[in-house]
């Protein structure tokens, strides 16, 4: 099947929204599922901000001029048409259908970042001088770690305030209140290359007020892991620790064509005009909280006013990202002699077909082979949705911990 053959496969997450920087204090709120739905999608005020931290919002102008994969099939402009695209593209090598991905090409473009930056109100030991730089993958926006929903069990930005970090986190290109950009462009190697940019600047002490980071952690998740540990793999320099949340590098435990089709991709605007309008028709989602479940969700493991928070926060992808997603676990990290962390549900759906078990160990200890220290986790009993899964707090945990361990 497509992504696997292709050594480009795929990608998975996304959120965000409108206004000027500005200084926002914490507000204690957003505990209902209704007071959160559709608050903040879109726009770059977030729908809530941790009371223990001081944060800000900004748009980031950047400049984009970097390689990606070339459509090679026809665009879809309707539902039949996307349906003839997904079974073709789903159907046995045998079928002998030509790749949707054609050879790399360059992209150019300017756009503009939505993100938000948080620091602890109260500053313990300099720690608000390491900052976590967080990407989302595909399904959330940027308020995958800012969850205003039961934030005391869900947020990572609040439990990083916390803990004494600061953290810079934002709507990846195409999403939430970042400029759009084309459903049949925007990959994993968009994701890499606007990560890269944005570590740099938050290390030369841009958008972070009036902290200037001494450190800078990287953490991905999902997709965004995929694009972190491209990022990483390619500029070191750009952190000074990686993790990587709901990660997996063994393909054996990547079902590309089963995910293709758990997925149940369906043309973004056309499901949710008012919120997905301004995606074309390259931009996908699935069509209901069940389809989510599916791939995200593993029972007992969760409950489900959390699952519909999470759908209700949903943001589009687009079909490049979901075949790409995966192409950089075949990259090697070996110029990373830094800390890396992975972490991933024990049941992960997406990145290992239902189980760790076996996949989650080799190849990650050979292609991180020069990380000091390397550490793989298994977060018991969750799915992908390791930030939304009972004891996410524990998760969180496990990662705080590990940044401070190791003297980041
Ligand atoms: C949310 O916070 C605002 C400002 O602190 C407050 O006015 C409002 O009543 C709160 N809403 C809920 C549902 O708690
Ligand atoms: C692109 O599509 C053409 C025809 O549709 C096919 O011949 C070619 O092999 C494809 N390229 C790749 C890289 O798959
Ligand atoms: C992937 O996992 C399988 C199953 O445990 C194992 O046999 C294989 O060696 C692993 N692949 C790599 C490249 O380590
Ligand atoms: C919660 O998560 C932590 C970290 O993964 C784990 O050690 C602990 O056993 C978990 N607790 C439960 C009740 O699953």
């Amino acid at each position: 099947m497509v992504f696997l053959n292709s050594k480009l496969a795929v990608g998975i997450m996304a959120t965000y929204m409108l206004a000027a920087a500005a200084t926002k204090e914490g507000q204690e709120n957003g505990t209902d599922a209704e007071g959160c739905i559709g608050k903040g999608q879109n726009a770059l005020a977030s729908a809530y901000y941790p009371p223990n931290g001081v944060c800000s919002d900004f748009y980031v102008p950047l400049s984009l001029d970097y390689e990606g994969p070339e459509w090679n099939a026809s665009r879809w402009n309707n539902a039949f048409e996307l349906q003839d695209f997904l079974s073709t593209a789903t159907a046995s090598a045998r079928a002998g259908y030509p790749l949707p991905l054609g050879p790399m090409k360059r992209f150019q473009g300017n756009y503009e970042i939505a993100a938000t930056f948080c620091t602890p109100r109260t500053p313990k030991d300099g720690k608000e001088k390491t900052v976590i730089v967080a990407t989302h993958g595909i399904g959330p926006g940027r308020e995958h770690w800012n969850s205003p929903y039961r934030p005391d069990e869900f947020n990572f930005v609040k439990h990083s305030l916390s803990k004494g970090y600061s953290v810079f986190f934002y709507d990846r290109l195409g999403c939430g209140a970042s400029s759009r950009l084309d459903g049949f462009e925007a990959s994993v190697f968009t994701a890499k290359t606007v990560l890269q940019q944005l570590a740099s600047l938050v290390r030369k002490g841009k958008y972070t007020g009036k902290i200037k980071a001494e450190k800078v952690a990287v953490i991905g998740f999902s997709f965004g892991s995929y694009a972190t540990h491209a990022a990483v793999a390619e500029k070191p320099e750009i952190a000074d620790a990686v993790i990587m949340t709901g990660i997996g590098f063994n393909t054996t435990g990547i079902n590309g064509n089963g995910l293709l089709r758990s997925f149940v991709p369906r043309i973004a605007a056309l499901e949710n005009p008012s919120l997905f309008g301004d995606r074309n028709p390259g931009y996908l989602t699935w069509p209901s909280v069940y389809d989510l479940v599916m791939n995200y969700f593993k029972a007992p493991n969760f409950d489900q006013d959390v699952a519909l928070y999470t759908e209700s926060a949903k943001q589009p992808f687009s079909i490049v990202e979901f075949l790409t997603f995966a192409g950089p676990a075949e990259v090697s990290a070996d110029k990373w002699d830094k800390p890396a962390l992975h972490i991933t549900g024990e049941l992960d759906y997406i990145v290992a077909d239902g189980t760790t078990k076996g996949v989650i160990d080799h190849p990650a200890r050979e292609i991180y082979k020069n990380a000091k220290p390397l550490q793989i986790s298994v977060h018991p009993g969750a799915s992908h949705h390791l930030n939304f899964a009972r004891n996410a707090t524990g998760a969180f945990e496990v990662i705080t911990s590990f940044l401070s361990q190791n003297g980041v």
